[in-house]
């Protein structure tokens, strides 16, 4: 399905334009429908029309019918991007009123919500032909989406730059498509919240899920309570000025901003300045590890609800959106369980455990925010028969709580394979989808129930020198499985567009790919960078939860090392991967893939003799000294199963169990990275023993 019924409605005009149409790429996934043009998410529909329209100076868009500042200002940086991009002039004002000689004329028909909501109509439609494009929808929203599209489509072409001819009818597969930020285990400044809303306004994100408050952090400015950000930040807050400046900016590019204040757990950050709130007696310290704290709100006290009362009262006229996450997550209830004056509470109020008494915490709280007219948003822990209809139950520990809420007529998300922070390819995300696995058995009227999905940058090992790398491209992925139909799957096409989106995103102002070499620059000191860039570029941080594993870290360790430098998908492996594929699958005929590998091959084993020298110089660097001895290790395994192959005499016995150990030791996490490029490396040599190549890992490598 590409709509749930009850939001088919909203987009008849579309649908019908949608069917209308000759069949020419409807949803399907057709990568030779494509080739050569690099958007992301891929639209509903897509003809291609032969032709091109140019983009040369004088290049201007102009707005019909409806308008108003944020669609004003939209084209504005429509033209800005598109200067910057191609070098062409832009016009002065006065110059550009002429409507006939404008390049893309954006007719918008009418004004949308006041507070963008879910059910906002987000379709458009994109025409472009040799003199003109027209970028038609019926909401400011539908145009800002268009206009990125537009963007996507402007490049060079061999005659200078230009969009080709072409007609797109687009409308979104989900109407929640978000990004969390943690800006409390690290601190994100407003520059790094903004760059990355500029993010999402090009891959049609449409919701900033900003987590705000945790034991590491207590983030936003209270006036009412202006121990909350004094005590609880280290001074690292946004002023009430700050956060209306980034709800603006955010709504100026068609995001919706959610805050949330996690609670009745993870709430140490507030007890510094309130104790009072919590289940046990103080004093309290921001904390400075993670995972699930102890501390909870005290839940069976007045006091609680009249300060969160209070506190929501202010906060709610800082963010407009008609959500409100109250967290929920990890709530093991051992305050609870400690304190006799909640355990006599529970006995009154006849809860019989802690999932019911968060359950009351969460009725209070469901009441308080329905006075500010606020829907809860929460972790999947708060699904309860007792809630009440209209909240968002997102799912995190698996998708249970998505299905189980779709069944019971509540609206759901999806986060569960989207945590950004687990360091998984791009690929892999991809595969997830709202709609599958236990979802794909619901009905259509319980499916219409799951609106979309988050992914989730949690900020334990991101700093804001980071975090755009975690996020970007990868966040690509998951934007367009939200957005585009089920049926686009392609994995080899969503690379080819991840990397083109890549040079996009550095373009307004994203750090993901040059922030690497700055990092390690800073490790290198005076010494040459392309050794360490070439040893980064096949590496990966390790996966999951093993760095936290380490145990070693807490909010206050710098993440300035080679893992945090280096970013979380090696492309250089992925092509070194599939090409030792193509070599092994045909050892005669691919010549410039033997080729390749022996190149990549032999720079790997020179990586010592550049690197060596000065790594127990810079006492950062010391760690990196074993994964470039395993790397060149490796290397030297490659070229003798290359041998190996060419002269037809195999490696074998104590010979090969040697080289085997080689492959095995570099396969080991060293420094909190790995070497992705071990694994090829040993089908290589087991193809070179004529041995069955072993099981491929997780990430296909
Ligand atoms: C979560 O990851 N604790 C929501």
């Amino acid at each position: 399905m590409s709509t749930g019924p009850n939001r088919l409605h909203l987009f008849r005009p579309f649908l019908l334009a949608l069917f209308l149409l000759p069949p020419a790429v409807q949803g399907q996934d057709d990568p030779a429908a494509r080739a050569g043009l690099d958007l992301l998410p891929w639209p509903s529909r897509v003809e291609l029309r032969t032709g091109r329209m140019p983009i040369d100076g004088g290049f201007y868009a102009v707005l019909i019918e409806y308008t108003e500042p944020r669609l004003e200002q939209a084209v504005k940086r429509l033209e800005e991007r598109i200067a910057v991009r191609t070098g062409t002039i832009l016009l002065p004002d006065r110059n550009r009123a002429d409507r006939v000689r404008a390049r893309l004329v954006v007719r918008c028909t009418g004004p949308g919500e006041l507070v963008q909501n879910w059910r906002e109509n987000e379709s458009y439609r994109l025409t472009v032909e040799a003199e003109r494009a027209i970028l038609r929808a019926s909401t400011p929203l539908g145009v800002l989406r268009g206009l990125e599209t537009f963007l996507q489509l402007v490049r060079p072409d061999g005659e200078g730059f230009g969009v080709p001819a072409i007609d797109i009818v687009d409308i979104p597969r989900f109407p929640w498509r978000g990004l969390l930020i943690d800006a409390c285990r690290h601190w994100m400044p407003p520059e790094t919240i903004k760059r990355n809303l500029d993010g999402m306004a090009a891959v049609k994100l449409n919701v900033l899920h900003w987590h705000l408050s945790e034991d590491q952090g207590f983030r936003v400015e209270s006036r009412l309570y202006p121990k909350l950000h004094e005590l609880g930040s280290d001074g690292n807050y946004y002023t009430q000025e700050q956060i209306r400046e980034i709800v603006d900016y955010a709504r100026d590019r068609g995001i919706r901003v959610i805050p949330e204040f996690d609670m009745p757990g993870h709430t140490t950050a507030w007890f510094v300045g309130y104790p009072e709130l919590a289940s046990g007696p103080g004093p309290y310290e921001i904390g400075r590890t993670w995972g699930v704290m102890k501390p909870h709100m005290d839940a069976a006290s007045k006091t609680t609800y009249t300060f969160l009362r209070r506190f929501i009262a202010e906060m709610v006229d800082l963010f407009p959106d008609a959500y409100w996450h109250i967290g929920g997550d990890e709530v093991p209830g051992d305050q609870w369980a400690e304190n006799p004056r909640i355990q006599t509470f529970m006995v009154d109020q006849d809860l019989a455990d802690k999932h019911a008494l968060q359950a009351y915490f969460n009725q209070k709280l469901a009441k308080i925010l329905a006075r500010e007219n606020r829907s809860i948003v929460g972790w999947d822990e708060i699904l309860h028969p007792d809630l009440p209809p209209g909240i968002v139950i997102q799912s995190w520990r698996g998708m249970e709580g998505l299905v189980q809420a779709a069944r019971e007529g509540r609206h759901a998300i999806l986060s569960n394979g989207w945590y950004l922070d687990h360091i998984q390819p791009a690929a892999r995300h991809y595969r997830v989808d709202p709609l599958s696995g236990p979802a794909a058995a619901l009905n259509p009227q319980e499916q219409a129930f799951i609106l979309g999905g988050e992914a989730c940058m949690w900020s334990e090992f991101v700093s804001a020198e980071t975090i755009d790398s975690r996020i970007w491209p990868r966040t690509g992925a998951i934007a367009e499985r939200l957005w585009s139909a089920a049926s686009v799957t392609d994995e080899e096409d969503l690379y080819r567009r991840l990397d083109t989106l890549s040079r996009d995103l550095e373009e307004v102002g994203l750090t993901h790919l040059t922030a690497r070499r700055f990092m390690l620059r800073r490790l290198a000191g005076d010494l040459p960078v392309e050794p360490l860039e070439a040893l980064s570029d096949v590496l990966e941080p390790v996966k999951g939860y093993q760095r936290p594993a380490t145990g070693s870290y807490t909010s206050l360790t710098p993440l300035n090392r080679l893992v945090d430098a280096t970013r979380p998908e090696s492309l250089t492996a992925r092509a070194f991967s599939q090409t030792v594929d193509r070599f092994l699958a045909d050892p005669d005929g691919a010549v410039a893939d033997r080729l390749f590998v022996g190149v990549c091959l032999a720079e790997w084993q020179e990586l010592p003799s550049a690197l060596y020298p000065h790594l127990q110089e810079r006492a950062l660097l010391a760690e990196a000294e074993p994964l470039v001895r395993a790397l060149a290790g490796l290397a030297a395994v490659g070229q003798e199963a290359l041998v190996a192959l060419e002269t037809g005499i195999p490696p074998e016995g104590e010979d090969l169990a040697a080289l085997q150990e080689v492959v095995e030791t570099a396969r080991r996490p060293q420094a909190e990275l790995l070497i992705m490029v071990a694994p090829a490396v040993g089908r290589l040599l087991n193809a070179s023993a004529g041995r069955p190549p072993r099981p491929r890992g997780p990430a296909g490598r």
